[in-house]
């Protein structure tokens, strides 16, 4: 079946127009490979140009055109982070952020056999944004809100990724763990991992754990190949990300999905870096991988096959031209943004050319086991992702 699918985006601000475009001509690629998925872009400006231009941060008019497209792919935005990203995510009820951290073989790393995803409560915690001052400003407090229904929908969605990721990798045995901080927040965090617990209870197979934030800080640095799902709160979410993404090559190649129940968005975990703004090195894999975990969640949600193939092809071709040693100064490397994504485009042309309709994606770049965002199809309703 021939599928056009509307993709919002948001160019952002910094380097977020250079891997933007990356990406972009990536999904353009896919769709001259596979001539049933198409991909109408529909730009929907926001971040701090967007301010400057036109007065506001997230004009109505994009997050209107937003919320009526199938998704969005998002670059960085500045300073109006708050105005736009945290907006969206919690106008559009995009309660679970996605946050694979995975080895690659063609980054040096200390360890070699990481392969987890952070589940982040995504709409509540310190993120609710209210602050408030007293004593003219000498004192200030936040609140950090905790909700059953936040908690144990986030934690649905943890146990159901660790059972998915089981069934595509049969040698992993799922595991979740809830990491908080309840013993010195009994009521907030409390409530969190009370909420965990009882979901966990559903899923037997499952094995299940608890870790304070501290620890599990620690532990990410010291055994990291021990984890498989963290379930976790908005706050601390933000924090393990970065840390476990700087574990297998740091930002530039750290993607993330933003899930609700009908609609996603899709954007690197790192901000927009002005500091390397418009000299062509930015690392474009970030937004790529983000691209590709989007064509992943169509896969899953509209059972559109082509999806998946289109994936795995982006897939390959990245371990490929990384295993050329093509790649950006920040992880190794000292190509362009726009080198990378040329030879990640040829790769996938290619890749095409040497397969057609049953193009096997194992086939002569393969990528290692490890790499492999494994997805298998038990019937046509039943798309299984491994994040
Ligand atoms: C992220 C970012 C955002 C967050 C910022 C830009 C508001 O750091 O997506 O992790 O804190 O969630
Ligand atoms: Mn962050």
């Amino acid at each position: 079946m021939s599928r056009a699918y509307r993709v919002s985006f948001i160019e952002g601000d910094g380097i977020g127009p250079e891997i933007f475009a990356s990406a972009r001509s990536v999904l353009e690629t896919i769709s001259e490979c596979h001539p049933n998925l198409n991909f109408d872009f529909i730009p929907t400006p926001a971040g701090d140009a967007t301010l400057a231009k036109s007065g506001e941060a997230l004009p109505r008019d994009s997050f209107i055109k937003i919320s009526e497209s199938d998704l969005c792919l998002k670059a960085p935005v500045g300073e109006t982070a708050r105005e736009t990203i945290i907006k969206i995510r919690q106008d559009l009820d995009l309660f679970a952020n996605i946050r694979p951290a995975r080895n690659y073989d063609f980054i040096e790393s200390k360890f070699s056999n990481v392969d987890l995803v952070i589940v982040r409560e995504n709409t509540e915690d310190l993120y609710v944004g209210r602050e408030f001052e007293e004593e003219d400003g000498r004192r200030a407090t936040a609140l950090k809100v905790t909700t059953e229904k936040a908690s144990k929908r986030i934690a649905k969605m943890a146990f159901d990724t660790a059972l998915s990721r089981a069934k595509t990798a049969p040698q992993k045995s799922p595991a979740v763990v809830c990491v908080q901080k309840s013993n010195v927040l009994p009521m907030t965090d409390g409530l969190f991992m009370k909420s965990c617990g009882s979901i966990a209870e559903g899923y037997p197979s499952v094995k299940y754990s608890t870790m304070y934030v501290d620890t599990a800080a620690m532990n990410l640095v010291r055994n990291p190949e021990s984890f498989d799902v963290i379930v976790t709160s908005n706050v601390y979410g933000d924090i393990l990300s970065d840390e476990a993404s700087q574990i297998v090559g740091g930002l530039g190649v750290a993607g993330s999905a933003n899930i609700g129940n009908e609609f996603a968005l899709f954007e690197p975990v790192h901000g927009c870096a002005p500091d390397i703004a418009g000299k062509g090195i930015a690392n474009p894999l970030s937004m790529i991988f983000a691209a590709k975990m989007m064509l992943e969640w169509l896969g899953m949600k509209r059972n559109d096959l082509n999806c998946i193939s289109a994936a795995k092809l982006v897939d390959q071709a990245v371990s490929a031209v990384g295993g050329d040693r093509i790649l950006t100064p920040d992880i190794g490397g000292n190509s362009s943004t726009l080198v990378v994504t040329k030879a990640i485009c040829k790769n996938i042309k290619e890749s095409k050319d040497g397969g057609e309709e049953n193009y096997d994606y194992r086939g002569k770049n393969r990528m290692s086991a490890k790499n492999e965002a494994t997805v298998t199809t038990t019937n046509k309703q039943d798309v299984l992702l491994k994040w």
